[in-house]
């Protein structure tokens, strides 16, 4: 039975039941990052009491070697704000495997060990070309039934290279296990801020009736990084980032702004219009006089005062590659309530600074009274959804200023998490890994979705299969992206929010 999070409240969470989490992967970034940081705040914050991590990697490591490589990520990342006794605890719950992930060796050890346990999750954060051999391992190993287990499997992305790809590793997944049992991981939907969408659209009555193509002129998302591909050159050179971040997260801010209200918060009522929202989206195409995407890599510039390389300079990245490492592009929802309305979407590396927000541009008034005497045009009001990292929400409308005028300005009206909240939000992957366990699909991507999702992804790469060359545009680090950028926003008479 799943259970809805959004009305249980943020924080409400019951304590899963005594369970065993296999990291397939885990002596990588991913695990050392992200899943173990995560596992252990659980476990500080008691919302984990009675498991089992076991760690299954090639690293030749034993399981003293993880428990010592444990102690010291612990250490940096959680300092003063932890004890030794609290430290020690966690590492008793800690094993580790070191085998192959194609042979039966490391599957026959945790069969042996741990698949008399009662709940058993595995986690593939390896990389994705693993995921196949390590599905029909479990399934071959008979690791995935039984009659007195509960299992189920957590996938990282990237979900799939393209439609074709993700569409067969959905059916080796749903071989083996079934829908339920599979969680597809985009820890976008993890972040407070991007739950708090649906509850600031849903949880409101006053937006949803302007929420529409009568009061929107367009609406912008912006997912911009300083970062650049950091140590992932040979991943990165095989994405890009359109595959890299808009197929999921970009996709996924998009579906949470623009689909309908669900009938209740059941997770698959929230997905269901997830998927209506994908499959309204018009195909892009790329010969129209005004493009409708622009795609740009990085070259070398200044961030934060030091010299950054370009991307192709960058380790195991071609010195002549055309991957982009920056995307705009304009898109359609052909529905009733999106009809016209233009969604501008960005995302990009080594940009001037880290920004995710979503911006709706509401329609100026239809008759001005003011400003039209010093023909000072009128700010649109402007609604803006700060995803990261000063979360919060903007709201931008005109005042008069004060004296003998009826000249405006623009001004702001502003809440922000960390003024209005004392309680810090988890971390997304501290979220989602509780949901899982909890089994609350609500925040993970279901085998349609994803499928959806690459089918206008694929669409759009397509485009540029032959001549990506010719249609690669540059920017220097540290700025805000190509000048070309402003091309797709021309025909609208619009502008891209400053960075
Ligand atoms: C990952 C991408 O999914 O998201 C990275 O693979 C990107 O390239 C990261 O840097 C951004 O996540 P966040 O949470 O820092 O915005």
């Amino acid at each position: 039975m799943q259970k809805n999070p959004l009305s249980e409240g943020l924080t409400a969470h019951n304590t899963p039941e005594p369970f065993v989490i296999v990291i397939f992967g885990a002596s990588g970034d991913l695990s050392a990052k992200k899943l173990i940081p995560a596992l252990f705040s659980l476990f500080t914050h008691n919302h984990i009491i009675d498991f089992t991590i076991v760690g299954f990697a090639r690293s030749r490591w034993s399981s003293s070697d993880f428990k010592e490589k444990t102690a010291a990520l612990i250490h940096n990342r959680f300092g003063t704000q932890t004890t030794e006794q609290e430290t020690a605890e966690f590492l008793k719950r800690i094993h580790y495997i070191s085998a192959p992930y194609d042979t039966d060796e490391g599957y026959t050890l945790l069969k042996k060990k741990f698949a008399a346990q009662k709940h058993l999750i595995y986690y593939l954060a390896t990389p994705p070309h693993m995921y196949e051999p390590i599905i029909s391992q479990l399934g071959k190993n008979r690791l995935t039934q039984s009659a007195d287990s509960t299992f189920k499997i957590v996938v990282e992305k990237p979900f799939g290279h393209d439609v074709t790809s993700a569409k067969l590793l959905n059916s080796k997944l749903l071989s083996i296990f079934k829908e339920t049992q599979v969680y597809r991981i985009d820890h976008y939907l993890g972040k407070e801020t991007v739950q708090n969408i649906i509850v600031f659209r849903f949880g409101n009555g006053i937006y949803e009736p302007i929420w529409n193509n009568r009061y929107i002129d367009h609406v912008q998302i912006t997912v911009a990084e300083k970062a650049g591909i950091e140590m992932r050159g040979s991943y990165y050179e095989n994405a890009g980032a359109i595959r890299d971040m808009v197929q999921n997260h970009l996709l996924q801010l998009l579906c949470m702004v623009a689909m309908e209200a669900p009938n209740d918060l059941e997770p698959d009522s929230i997905r269901n219009e997830k998927v209506k929202v994908l499959k309204a989206l018009r195909p892009i195409t790329v010969d129209s006089p005004q493009p409708a995407v622009i795609r740009a890599q990085y070259r070398a510039g200044i961030i934060d005062g030091e010299k950054v390389k370009a991307y192709r300079k960058e380790d195991k990245v071609d010195p002549h590659s055309i991957i982009e490492t920056y995307v705009c592009m304009r898109l359609f929802i052909d529905t009733w309530r999106w009809s016209g309305v233009p969604f501008f979407l960005r995302t990009g590396k080594r940009l001037s600074r880290r920004l995710t927000e979503i911006s709706i541009q509401f329609k100026t008034p239809p008759h001005l009274l003011f400003g039209q005497a010093d023909s000072t045009p009128i700010s649109p009001n402007t609604l803006t959804l700060t995803i990261q990292p000063d979360e919060g929400i903007t709201f931008r409308f005109n005042s008069k200023l004060p004296g003998f005028t009826t000249k405006m300005r623009a001004v702001n009206m502003n809440f922000t998490y960390g003024s209005s909240f004392a309680e810090k939000s988890p971390d997304a992957y501290e979220r989602l890994l509780l949901d899982m366990m909890l089994n609350d699909a609500t925040l993970f991507t279901r085998n349609d979705e994803i499928e959806q999702a690459w089918k206008f992804v694929s669409q759009l790469i397509s485009c540029f299969k032959n001549d990506a060359d010719k249609n690669l545009f540059f920017y220097n680090a540290g700025s805000a992206g190509p000048e070309e950028a402003h091309l797709i926003m021309t025909p609208y008479n619009s502008t891209w929010r400053k960075l």
